[in-house]
């Protein structure tokens, strides 16, 4: 039985194929269409989808929607109401889109189905697709089910359960009020993008002070005890305007929002460590209310606040659940995968097969892989000089080699990773030991500011050996933030402020090392990661470090790459060494058409994120 699931028209569109309670296929739009966060209906995801099952649309049994559009609409319209006439100028730029295809989906999913489609769409509710995208794939038998999010049709947040083939959302939190929401409040305000920047406010956080806690506790928000929260609304916009906060939060934190790719000061750099104080203590308060009105020892996460991996890392290291489980597409991407297998497991009653040891995700390895004849043809066709290399023991030496050599590598492998992250198949990879590899991989190949360390990969039988987590510790999906341990840490050279703390040295590891000793931690393991696993061993064996660095493979502004053409083009855009596409190997130097590129000509050609 052949089920779709499908996520659009808010940001992150995304397609899943689910067979017989198997995961098949998912993939994000973006991907494809190379249109970062792309929100269109994800033709081309499905397409993909259909593809890799080898069928046609006519060949689906069943087709589920990520959440109910009608009622959002009574949502936006409820608010409109409420807020009138001020929220005039919002509810007229949103309507069109409404009018024209979110009213209309069944048509537009008839379209992008062509037609061939004949049986009836399901529509979940938005925080059930959040929660089976959590739980069902999860490894466990029971769990406790938390959803934190920006906003679906109402809810923002929920409480659930899950049993076997079941899940049961027991209490919701209700928009206006919404940690993500509130979350982005403070991405906007401190000058990124909402609905993309928060990670890099979560990034800025370890630089400042939460000086601002108690301000945001007493003033803007009232944090309950069972984890929920009302808001002070006369502090934010996003009801009735266009932006995210309104005068009296800037009166509040003592002027307008910062201006985007302006200088950062020590003001954002404190708010941000002040937001994210407050996230933490939400998501430990929310885990704790959930822990002792359930009694399970096992916990999974979704919804866009479940990628911020600091306070995942709190939840584990000081919350009271045994383990937890978080989707890796935690945002609306993953609601295409959890409105599938709600299909597959809740309205059909599907028994669930549960593998203790390891996941239902398959390493969220759920896109698509290029075979070598087609790989062949487009770097022939490109005309670029490459190294076919069959033998595998040959090709891992190489790689390698050439991270010892401390060259930047672009490794493109196998499937592409299904979420935000990339973890082996789509990253750009490199000598964690090195000094200077921080300010070499932000300034030439990722054109980005420069105050974010790199996420570490690590082989995880090593990984307490490095990191303060427990042996084996599982984080396959690089969505826990650990501290570096005391051991391998450095004694710090003079005191530095601002964002020129990240050029110390602090550990043995430093381009992966935060300024706080923090470091955004994926395990790799030979059953998810096979080829990874190999040439990580290889480079411990060399080195005695089990620990690389993991960067999403693409350049500033640009979706993570999909297909070799984009992996070359990327490669040949930015100053990487060496580009590495399954069995095929480039070096720039010997690249006909290699040159050096300067960060201002290149940042000019893509709109900043
Ligand atoms: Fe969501």
């Amino acid at each position: 039985m052949n089920i779709l699931g499908i996520s659009a028209f808010y940001h992150d569109s995304a397609a899943c194929l689910v067979r017989d309670g198997v995961i098949v296929a998912a993939g994000q739009e973006e991907r494809f269409t190379r249109r970062k966060h792309d929100h269109r209906f994800p033709t081309h995801a499905i397409d993909y989808c259909l593809e890799e099952a080898g069928i046609k649309p006519s060949q689906l049994d069943h087709v589920a929607f990520y959440d109910k559009p009608l009622l959002k609409f009574e949502r936006l319209l409820e608010t409109y109401i409420a807020f009138a006439p001020s929220g005039f100028k919002s509810f007229i730029q949103a309507m069109p889109l409404w009018i024209r295809q979110k009213l209309h989906l069944p048509r537009e999913m008839d379209r992008g189905l062509k037609h061939q489609y004949k049986g009836r769409y399901v529509f979940c509710e938005h925080h059930e697709s959040h929660s089976a995208s959590a739980f069902f794939p999860s490894p466990f038998e029971e769990a406790a089910i938390l959803t934190l999010d920006g906003v679906g049709e109402w809810a923002t947040a929920s409480y659930g359960v899950g049993r076997g083939n079941h899940i049961n959302v027991t209490h919701e939190l209700h928009f206006p009020h919404s940690f993500g929401l509130l979350y982005t409040a403070f991405t906007y305000y401190c000058g990124f993008k909402p609905n993309s920047g928060e990670y890099k406010l979560m990034g800025l956080a370890p630089y400042g002070e939460p000086k601002y806690k108690d301000v945001i506790l007493s003033r803007l928000i009232d944090l309950k005890p069972d984890g929920s929260l009302r808001m002070d609304m006369s502090y934010f916009n996003y009801c009735q305007g266009l932006t995210m906060t309104s005068r009296k939060f800037h009166d509040l934190f003592g002027g307008p929002p910062r201006s985007p790719e302006s200088q950062l000061t020590q003001r954002e750099m404190d708010i941000a460590a002040s937001i994210q104080e407050v996230t933490e203590i939400a998501m430990l308060r929310a885990a704790e209310h959930l822990h002792k009105t359930t009694g399970m020892k096992n916990l999974c996460l979704a919804g866009g606040v479940a990628l911020n991996c600091v306070g995942n890392g709190r939840i584990l290291r000081e919350g009271p659940f045994e383990n937890i489980w978080i989707q890796p597409a935690a945002g609306d991407a993953g609601g295409a995968l959890g409105a599938a297998m709600f299909v597959w497991h809740q309205l059909l009653g599907k028994p669930r097969e549960v593998n203790p040891d390891l996941d239902s995700q398959g390493g969220s390895l759920l896109g698509p892989a290029f075979p070598v004849e087609t790989t062949r043809a487009i770097l022939d066709e490109v005309g670029a000089k490459y190294h076919y290399i069959e033998d595998e023991e040959k090709l891992i030496d190489t790689i390698a080699d050439a991270i010892e050599g401390e060259k930047v590598v672009g490794h493109m492998q196998g499937r592409m990773e299904f979420g935000p992250r990339a973890l082996g198949s789509r990253s750009i990879i490199g000598d964690a030991r090195s000094t200077d590899m921080q300010s070499v991989m932000n300034l030439k190949i990722k054109f980005r500011e420069s105050f974010r360390p790199f996420a570490p990969c690590v082989l995880r039988e090593h990984v307490h050996e490095y990191f303060e987590m427990r042996d084996q510790e599982d984080s396959p999906y690089m969505l826990l933030v650990a501290p570096v341990r005391e051991d391998k840490r450095k004694p710090l050279n003079g005191q530095k402020t601002g964002l020129d703390k990240l050029k110390q040295i602090r550990s043995v590891v430093p381009a992966i090392t935060h300024v706080d000793y923090s470091a955004r931690v994926q395990t790799v393991d030979k059953i998810r990661h096979p080829r990874m696993h190999k040439i990580m061993s290889r480079f411990r064996d060399r080195t005695g470090c089990p620990v690389i660095i993991n960067t999403s493979f693409n350049i500033r502004g640009e979706p993570i790459v999909c297909t070799p053409q984009d992996a070359y083009r990327c490669f040949m855009g930015c100053n990487m060494d060496v580009l590495v596409v399954d069995n095929f190997v480039l070096y720039k130097e010997e690249q006909p058409e290699a040159r050096q590129h300067e960060i201002d000509a290149y940042k000019a050609q893509f709109q900043l994120d």
